[in-house]
Order: C-alpha cells, then sequence, then structure tokens
C-alpha cells in the first residue's frame, strides 16, 4: 500500500519526507501544474525506482525541481542574461527551461544521457516548502503510468502508482492543470518543445523575439516526450471541432454508449443516454477546461462508454496547450464542425 503523506506541515513529516528522499524513495508531490513523481536527482536508483515505477522509456528525460536558482551553479553552464530575464520573471512557476548540463552532479539517467537538462522552479505552496527543506535538486516527471493522462489530484497518483512509490503529498487538485512550458534555451532563438500556459506572447512581452518562428528543420520533437502518445483513455475520443454546439448529431452504433466532454453550456447538445462531464462553465473558459481536463479523461477511462466526444475550442494562443493535449489524447480523430 501506498502510504498518504497528508499532513507535510508537522515538522514530523517533512522529516520522515526528506530522509525518504536521502535513502533514495520516490515520492508523489504537489505542483501547481500536476502531481509530479519526485526522486533525488543525483541517485541513479532513484531515477531509476521513477522510471519502472511509471513504465517510462529511458530516453525520455525528467524535469529536474529547485527551490533556489543559485542551485542551478552546481550542474547548469552559467546563465545567459536572457534566460535569467525569463526566470525572473516566470519563476516560480509553470515553465521548465532546457539548459546545457554541466559536470557530473546529476545522475546521467535522470537527463537520460544528454548533455542537456530541464529545470523548473514550482510554486506550489507544498511543493516549495519541500525542495526547500530537502535542499537538493529533484527529478520529478509527472506521476502518472507512462501513457496515461498527468495527475491533477492525489488520488489519481495512488490509482496509477500504489504500491509502487514510498507515498504521496497530498494536497489540493493542481490550479493548471497542465503540464509546464518547455522552453529549449540550448540555442537561440530559444524554441518551445512543449506549449504550456505561457505562452510565446507571454514570453515575448518580456523578451521580443524570443522564440524562433519555425519548427526545426528535421521536424524532430525537441522533447523526446512529445514523440510518444500521451494522456488517453482506453476509448476511442474524438474531438468535435467547432463544438458540439454546431454538432448535433453525434452518433453511435447500436448497442454502443456515448461520453461527451464539453462544457456546460452545451450541455442541451448533448444527445440523450450520453454520460455528460462537465469541462467548465463556458465556452470561452479555457483555463477551468485545462484544470479540468485530464480528470475527466480519467473519469470516461473508468467508465462503461464506448467512445468518448470532447469539445474542441477555437485556435488561439491561450488554447494551444490545452488543444496540444486535447489532439494528442485522441491520437487525431476529428470532427469538422459547420462553422467555429
Ligand atoms: O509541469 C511539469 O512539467 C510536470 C511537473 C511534475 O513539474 N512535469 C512533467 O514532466 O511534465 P514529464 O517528465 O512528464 O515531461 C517532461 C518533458 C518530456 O516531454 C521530456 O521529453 C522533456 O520534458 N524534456 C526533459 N528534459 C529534456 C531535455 N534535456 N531535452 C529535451 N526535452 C526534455
Ligand atoms: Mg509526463
Amino acid at each position: 500500500e501506498t502510504g498518504q503523506l497528508d499532513t507535510i506541515e508537522t515538522s514530523e513529516k517533512m522529516d520522515e519526507i526528506k530522509t525518504a528522499f536521502e535513502y533514495g524513495e520516490v515520492i508523489g508531490i504537489p505542483t501547481e501544474t500536476v502531481y509530479g513523481l519526485a526522486g533525488d536527482a543525483r541517485n541513479p536508483e532513484a531515477i531509476q525506482k521513477i522510471f519502472a515505477a511509471k513504465n517510462r522509456p529511458g530516453d525520455n528525460p525528467l524535469i529536474v525541481h529547485i527551490y533556489d536558482v543559485a542551485q542551478l551553479s552546481e550542474f547548469t553552464e552559467p546563465l545567459d542574461v536572457k534566460v535569467e530575464t525569463l526566470m525572473e520573471h516566470f519563476w516560480p512557476g509553470p515553465i521548465s527551461f532546457i539548459l546545457p548540463l554541466k559536470g557530473n552532479m546529476l545522475a546521467s539517467n535522470a537527463v537520460a544521457e544528454l548533455d542537456s537538462v530541464a529545470v523548473r522552479m514550482p510554486s506550489h505552496p507544498v511543493g516549495r516548502a519541500l525542495l526547500r527543506e530537502v535542499g537538493f535538486p529533484l527529478a520529478a516527471p509527472s506521476a502518472n503510468l507512462s501513457g496515461k493522462p498527468s495527475p491533477t489530484d492525489y488520488s489519481h497518483v495512488i490509482d496509477d502508482l500504489n504500491g509502487k512509490v514510498y507515498g504521496v503529498v497530498a494536497s489540493e487538485p493542481a490550479t493548471y492543470g497542465l503540464e509546464s512550458t518547455v522552453l529549449d534555451c540550448t540555442r537561440f532563438p530559444y524554441r518551445i518543445a512543449r506549449p504550456g500556459s505561457i505562452t510565446r506572447e507571454d514570453l515575448e512581452d518580456v523578451l521580443e523575439e524570443v522564440v524562433g518562428r519555425h519548427e526545426s528543420a528535421d521536424n524532430q520533437p525537441i522533447a523526446p516526450g512529445m514523440k510518444y502518445k500521451h494522456y488517453a483513455p482506453h476509448q476511442p475520443l474524438v474531438v468535435i471541432e467547432g463544438g458540439l454546439r454546431n454538432n448535433t448529431h453525434l452518433q453511435v452504433e447500436e448497442g454502443q454508449k456515448m461520453g461527451v466532454i464539453a462544457p456546460e453550456t452545451t450541455r442541451e447538445y448533448v444527445p440523450e443516454g450520453a454520460q455528460f462531464i462537465s469541462l467548465c462553465s463556458t465556452e470561452q473558459a479555457y483555463r477551468e477546461a485545462a484544470r479540468n481536463l485530464y480528470a475527466a479523461l480519467r473519469k470516461m477511462d473508468k467508465s462503461e462508454v464506448d467512445i468518448i466526444y470532447i469539445q474542441g475550442f477555437p485556435k488561439n494562443a491561450e488554447t494551444e496547450a490545452l488543444m496540444n493535449r486535447i489532439y494528442k489524447a485522441t491520437g487525431n480523430e476529428i470532427i469538422k464542425g459547420e462553422s467555429s
């Protein structure tokens, strides 16, 4: 049984967690994006436990979490002033920076033997308190089984990893609900390796033209993790482009049950007999949709439905990360709306 470490406010639990990390244990921790599965980033055995618990391919590097920018000098090359400016602006918060790796303090399996490392300073008060007390960097991918949606609630971590990890620090549901933006800063202009709630526009409000305009010439994903199918429930998932409002004739085969994930304001268009999960209050409530997406996918995954339809949102800077995750979950099955 995986222990629920839900009272870490008490110094007693904090001491237990710190000791567990020192002994190479791995623990689910809350962050503002999604829950992470954390272990000592310097300890190859701890890192091996993370890969094993998640069943994660060994060529997919982990994100290293820190409490203080000063920690970076131990394992990354001196920071470019542009990177420093972005860190000052967005940290602590939902963005990871890929930087050139220095020395051998970090376990090489944590970075999948690459010569770069993704780093992040989370803002979640509990995650942050933990990083401060522990004192060393914690490598932490999302705390889901590989291929499942990332956990936005501690109960999701228990669903996926019960019995495979030392414990999970139980806190409230994640406020963003999608994984951090990953920005590759190993060459200039920088490139977004994974879209997140901090957008190109947000970055360029701070530093003009800091993000490259073109995809890599060979069209390979920058983040190895982006090449895998992801975030998927076991049933077929179909995006309704243009939204439910413009697609009122959803069909399922005889004897099959349909699930629909869409905004509350489109409930009236849900076909009779379908299982409806409200994704957000209105069709413009993108942040709320992002926060609820993975829990909705997990709930449908566990349900009796045979096929899932999910609302598509109009394409803009604010919906980019949301639609990126929805499309990854579908394997690209789309219904075109009459208008959108
Ligand atoms: O919000 C988040 O980022 C969460 C929380 C726990 O911090 N973490 C997370 O980690 O989403 P993970 O492992 O699920 O996703 C990390 C992504 C993967 O796509 C991985 O390939 C990419 O970052 N990545 C990590 N290090 C990299 C590197 N050196 N070069 C390129 N991509 C890297
Ligand atoms: Mg992940």
